[in-house]
């Protein structure tokens, strides 16, 4: 049975004035989920927010909140955003040096787990823990920033472990992360993905009518 197609708007392209408004008004269009970016300035050359911010905007909304971890060490950190109101926690495997232990952290928080990997990452650094996660989160630009090109050559990687996922009969869902607009998100699908992160093409294209570009994005 094909997995239905999920919007996770990042809310890195929000108004950071009022992100709480910001969340409820993504709810009230339609979002599956709230795609949370957090950067530590270490681990990718920005810094954006930590688990008070998430604490303070879990309200603004029911939605699940799709938390991607772009920060090293990560482990310190994941009973903060677990109790802050994370439901997805994602982190990058090269932000941990035990994988297996990172996993059973989130899980001991009663979290659904996810990992990331960096356009240049291969497959091979997850294989082992797709039977023990809920979520792969494949970047299509270099973590850090919105607004960045899609990069196309990750989605062989996509098809791969769309296969992989299917021969096993695995529950995970594909999530692909960056660059995403109306020209590429079919493809994205067609590869295997189904949970479309997009920031800057919901929050900045036709006027930021935040409905009908998560529509869009769906429905391409
Ligand atoms: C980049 C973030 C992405 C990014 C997506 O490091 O992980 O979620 O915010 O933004 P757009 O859709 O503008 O590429
Ligand atoms: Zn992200």
């Amino acid at each position: 049975m094909p997995r239905s197609i999920k919007i996770s708007p990042s809310i890195l392209s929000c108004d950071f004035s009022k992100i709480g408004t910001e969340v409820e008004a993504l709810e009230k269009a339609g979002a599956d989920y709230i795609h949370v970016d957090v950067m530590d300035g270490h681990f990718v050359p920005n810094l954006t927010i930590g688990p008070d911010v998430i604490k303070n905007i879990r309200p603004f909304s029911k939605k699940i909140f799709d938390v991607h971890l772009m920060i090293s060490p990560v482990d310190k950190y994941i009973q903060q955003f677990a109790e802050a109101g994370a439901d997805i926690i994602t982190f990058h495997p090269e932000a941990t040096d035990n994988t297996a232990k990172t996993i059973e952290l989130i899980k001991k928080f009663k979290k659904k787990v996810g990992i990331s990997l960096k356009p240049k990452s291969k497959i091979d650094i997850i294989k082992d823990y797709l039977d023990q996660i809920d979520l792969v989160l494949i970047m299509s630009v270099e973590p850090g920033f919105g607004g960045q090109k899609f990069m196309p050559e990750v989605l062989p990687k996509l098809k791969e472990l769309k296969n992989i996922i299917e021969k096993k009969n695995l529950n995970v869902d594909l999530e692909i992360d960056g660059g995403i607009n109306f020209e590429n998100s079919k493809i994205a699908k067609e590869a295997g993905a189904n949970i479309l992160v997009s920031g800057s093409t919901i929050f900045k294209k036709n006027n930021g009518d935040l409905k009908k570009n998560i529509n869009l994005l769906r429905q391409n």
